[in-house]
């Protein structure tokens, strides 16, 4: 696709946890994510936001909405990455998707790690649903940067090569990398 892609990209905004699905909480990752994108992103977007509790059957059903009826090339999880009985974003992610991207998961650890030792708790992963990439981020708000400004640069090659729309990124924030084509 050419740098003048006109389909906006839809980008899933999935913030799972027990007590902000429930009000009890103010849902501060979901919005933190979209100021994120907001800044990064030059191309044309649109944020599709969920809140879902921690329950394993609606991450599955809520990333499975957003990637095939909301047609996402890019779906963000906050939360549910951890140890805890109740942690199962991991579990939801590798249960829908098609295949799964290892890396995503290892650079965000080893980032992550020269900011906080509990980076190790995380287990977030990424993997790839149709047209779709899950990214799994933990929930602390501010994970949300160290995580995603480490692994965005590779997010745009990735969605063009699962056949999504051609996404631009503000150079002063990310530089995304492509590949030169050989002639
Ligand atoms: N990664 C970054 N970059 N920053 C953080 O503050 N918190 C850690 C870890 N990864 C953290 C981080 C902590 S304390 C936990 S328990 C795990 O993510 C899992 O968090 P989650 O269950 O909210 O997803």
């Amino acid at each position: 696709m050419p740098a003048s892609d006109p389909r906006p990209a839809h980008i899933g905004i999935l913030t799972v946890s027990d007590r902000a699905s429930r009000g009890e909480y103010e849902d501060r990752g979901g919005p933190a994510i979209q100021e994120y994108l907001s800044q990064v992103l030059s191309s044309k977007w649109v944020g599709k936001p969920i809140i879902i509790g921690d329950e394993q059957q609606e991450i599955e059903a809520a990333i499975k909405q957003l990637a095939r009826d909301d047609a996402c090339c890019l779906i963000i999880t906050t939360g549910g990455t951890g140890p805890a009985a109740r942690d199962v974003t991991p579990e939801a992610t590798e249960a829908v998707c098609e295949k799964m991207m290892p890396g995503f998961g290892e650079l965000m650890r080893k980032v992550s790690l020269d900011k906080v030792p509990t980076a190790i708790l995380s287990r977030q992963t990424a993997g790839i649903l149709g047209g779709a990439l899950i990214v799994n981020l933990p929930g602390q708000p501010r994970a949300i940067a160290e995580c995603l400004d480490a692994v965005f640069p590779a997010i745009p090659y990735c969605i063009d090569l699962i056949g999504g729309p051609f996404i631009e990124t503000d150079e002063q924030q990310i530089v995304a990398f492509r590949p030169k084509k050989k002639k």
